[in-house]
């Protein structure tokens, strides 16, 4: 029998190619969000993407934290696991609006995980990410680092690793995995689904790529003084094909008995500076990107990537790409899709 897998924020970025490896995987798989961040258009690519198996693709428009919704989802179908993306992660707005996150983070993932014990569902695969790590003192980050917050989207993340922990330890049924992603970039090789962030993009390729189709005039490197290769910042950037995958993975040792609450680190161990990302966009892309040296982003790290030894290990996972295919399929999305899953006109950023 296919297992029937909730995915939470399925529209999104991770989300969306996540559910297109658990369709062409045989699972059937049902999607809340509630498109605060994202477009159905997805769900419908993700669909045509699966070919025969779209047919086990089903969408609800659902906010989490609303729990009757929930509640009558969960009572229409058994799910054997869910898989947790739904969050808002625009670290400079979680520290304007702190409250929005703490509610729409915490609060959601409360109102999850209340619906999800009282349906006898405690198999859960959480989102977390290596903002957890906060400033490494030294790389590649183990899953055993010391943890801190620099903000309040961070600080989501920490509490709910927290509250998984407590809740494993109260009630041993519930089977819990932590993903830390480090930094999912690319898009799926068929240029039909990709990352596309409302207003002006936070994080590096989805500004790089915006400049690539000339929405922007040029990238702002933040900071060319750092200890670094050629005094850039740098970073572990995973192809989110692998990161997708790393979540099937997953799944597949929730089904482990001696599984509790366990952490991996969901990156490629290799760090690249924010020059060389461009550079090798440039080569994919036959597009100069035009830089404008700035100083350092507040709350940067300088150097973080991750030990990859954990998840080989014991999810029997690894990334399989590298910078030059996160590349190719970055801009393979960006020239099919300049304005992403909208248009010029519904995308006045
Ligand atoms: P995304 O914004 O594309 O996807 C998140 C989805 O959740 C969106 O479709 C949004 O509409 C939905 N959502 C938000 N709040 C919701 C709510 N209350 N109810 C229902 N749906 C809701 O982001 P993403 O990049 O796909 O990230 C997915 C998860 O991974 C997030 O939890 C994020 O914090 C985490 N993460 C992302 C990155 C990254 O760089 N993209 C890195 C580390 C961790
Ligand atoms: C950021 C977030 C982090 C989050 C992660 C993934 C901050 C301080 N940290 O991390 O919490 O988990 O995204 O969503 O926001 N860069 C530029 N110009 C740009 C954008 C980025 O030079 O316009 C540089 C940055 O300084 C950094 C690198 O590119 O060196 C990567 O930046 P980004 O993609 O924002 O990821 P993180 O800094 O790892």
């Amino acid at each position: 029998m296919a297992k029937n897998i909730l995915v939470t924020g399925g529209a999104g970025y991770i989300g969306s190619h996540t559910v297109l490896q658990l369709l062409l995987g045989g699972y059937r798989t049902v999607v809340v969000d509630n498109l605060d961040n994202s477009s159905d258009i997805s769900i419908k690519r993700v669909k045509e993407l699966a070919g025969e198996f779209g047919n086990n693709l089903s969408f609800y428009q659902v906010d989490l934290r609303d729990k009757p919704a929930l509640e009558k989802i969960f009572s229409e179908t058994k799910f054997d696991a869910v898989i947790h993306f739904a969050g808002l992660k625009a670290v400079g707005e979680s520290v304007e609006k702190p409250l929005l996150y703490y509610d729409n983070n915490l609060i959601g993932t409360i109102a999850l995980l209340e619906v999800m014990s009282a349906h006898g569902c405690k198999n859960l695969v959480f989102s977390s990410s290596a903002t957890v790590y906060g400033w490494p003192k030294v790389v590649p980050c183990t899953e055993e680092f010391p943890l801190c917050a620099a903000n309040p989207y961070g600080r989501t993340k920490l509490f709910i690793e927290e509250i998984c922990c407590d809740i494993h330890r109260s009630d041993s049924e519930w089977k819990i995995i932590l993903l830390r992603y480090f930094n999912p970039v690319g898009a799926h090789p068929s240029g039909h689904i990709g990352e596309d962030p409302r207003g002006i993009p936070n994080n590096l390729m989805p500004f790089v790529q915006q400049v690539a189709v000339a929405r922007r005039p040029a990238l702002t490197v933040f900071g060319n003084d750092y200890n670094t290769v050629d005094g850039t910042g740098v970073r572990d950037y995973i192809h989110v094909v692998d990161l997708a995958d790393g979540h099937i993975a997953a799944l597949r040792k929730l089904s482990d008995r001696s599984i509790g609450c366990e952490v991996y680190n969901l990156g490629t161990g290799k760090g690249t500076s924010v020059l060389e990302m461009v550079s090798a966009f440039e080569k994919a892309s036959g597009k100069k990107i035009p830089l404008v040296m700035a100083g350092r982003r507040p709350g940067d790290a300088e150097i973080v990537y991750a030990s990859t030894e954990k998840a080989e290990r014991e999810l029997n996972w690894k990334s399989k790409y590298g910078i030059e295919e996160m590349c190719r399929d970055q801009w393979n999305w960006a020239s099919k899709n300049p304005y992403g899953y909208g248009s010029p006109e519904t995308n006045h950023s």
